[in-house]
């Protein structure tokens, strides 16, 4: 019988690795031994996988030593610095973080959208997208697969985990500082009872929105807009892809919205676009107009598809079509897209 390949989780304790960790529980047991590692701060620590507790390993070159196969969860200059070292050794790496998304030998993969991509990787690294391309990117290439996608304009709401475990604690932290109280009545109330405690974010981020994500370049467009933008344009191959993003950071823990307008090559109907995106791989329809019933963060929290509702036909274009996605930024957004490259990947072992 064929070895099964040894996978390492690097940044098993980050929000990313945590979910990746309960993933790997839950899928087909493809692997042999799963190596966990962080920083030194967390060496020693226990984490469960599989049902049982394993010892977190301090990042080194040591830890790869075996590895076939590393998915890397940690922020972008550590996966800079250590990814290379690890595809040195002979590991495929699968990176989660920036560093390597736009390096045009390294592919970035949408196993729905983009699988053979995964094949060709000269730096023996793949990337993972990040968290706002693929809430959508799923939905809207069934769509490009069929209509041929000419133009997208987006508009992201954005859960604060997207922000890491710092994302998910400030928001707590204002919470309960705004809790009861009449806040949010008058100009730079919220902003004074936060105070200075605003965390990864910019401006406080209960009782309110921010509209910018990431960091702000001199002509006004941001980081994150600009990773949709060069993602999407990557990950479907159309590298002439008109697209503007807004994206805004909201008062949700989990689970990324956007709004779609798509503009496609040729006229368009609702109910085609219903029948692809009900039957596409990794996509459910959810659209009940009728009922009032689409997608909210709420509900599609810690679930794997793409959520899509409000499917509608631009009233002043018949070539395009305005949707409403979610997805779990920490699921498929981050850690279950990561998971199912890894498993393409293992494939190239066992077969
Ligand atoms: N959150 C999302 O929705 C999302 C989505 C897509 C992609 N990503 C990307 O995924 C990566 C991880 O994000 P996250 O949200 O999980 O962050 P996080 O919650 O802050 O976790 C960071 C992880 O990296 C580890 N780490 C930090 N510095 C390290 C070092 N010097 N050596 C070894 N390990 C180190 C941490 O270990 P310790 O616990 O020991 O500090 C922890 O396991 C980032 O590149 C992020 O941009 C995040």
């Amino acid at each position: 019988m064929t070895k099964k390949p040894t996978l390492a989780v690097v940044g098993a304790t980050g929000a990313v690795g945590a979910v990746m960790l309960q993933i790997l529980s839950q899928h087909a047991d493809i692997w042999g031994e799963i190596r966990l590692v962080a920083s030194p701060r967390s060496a020693g620590r226990k984490l469960a996988v599989r049902g049982e507790e394993v010892e977190v390993l301090a990042l080194g070159e040591d830890v790869f030593d075996g590895v076939d196969v590393a998915m890397f969860d940690v922020p972008d200059e550590v996966s800079e610095q250590w990814a290379p070292v690890a595809a040195s050794k002979g590991v495929v790496v699968v990176d989660n973080s920036a560093a390597f998304r736009m390096d045009p030998d390294v592919p970035l993969v949408v196993p729905e959208v983009n699988p053979h991509a995964a094949r060709v990787r000269p730096r023996g690294i793949v990337a993972n997208p990040n968290c706002t391309t693929l809430s959508m990117i799923v939905a809207v290439g069934a769509l490009h697969a069929e209509f041929g996608l000419r133009e997208l304009i987006v508009s992201s709401y954005q859960a604060v985990s997207g922000a890491g475990r710092d994302g998910v604690d400030t928001l707590r932290r204002q919470m309960q500082l705004v809790a009861g109280s009449e806040l949010g009545t008058s100009p730079g109330d919220v902003r004074r009872a936060v105070g200075d405690d605003t965390g990864p974010f910019p401006e406080p981020v209960a009782l309110n929105v921010v509209p910018w994500a990431g960091t702000l370049r001199d002509d006004g467009w941001s980081s994150e807009e600009m990773k949709v933008r060069d993602e999407s344009r990557k990950i479907l191959g159309l590298p002439d892809l008109k697209i503007a993003a807004t994206c805004v950071r909201v008062p949700v823990v989990t689970t990324h919205s956007l709004t779609v307008h798509a503009r496609f090559e040729d006229e368009v109907t609702v109910d085609r676009a219903r029948e692809i995106l009900a039957t596409a791989p990794g996509v459910v329809l959810f659209d009940n107009p009728a009922a009032g019933e689409f997608p909210t963060p709420a509900d599609v929290v810690g679930t794997d598809p793409t959520w899509v509702g409000r499917v509608r036909r631009a009233l002043d274009d018949p070539t395009a079509l305005e949707l409403f996605v979610c997805g779990d930024n920490l699921r498929k957004g981050a850690a279950l897209n990561t998971v199912q490259i890894a498993e393409l990947v293992a494939g190239e072992f066992t077969s």
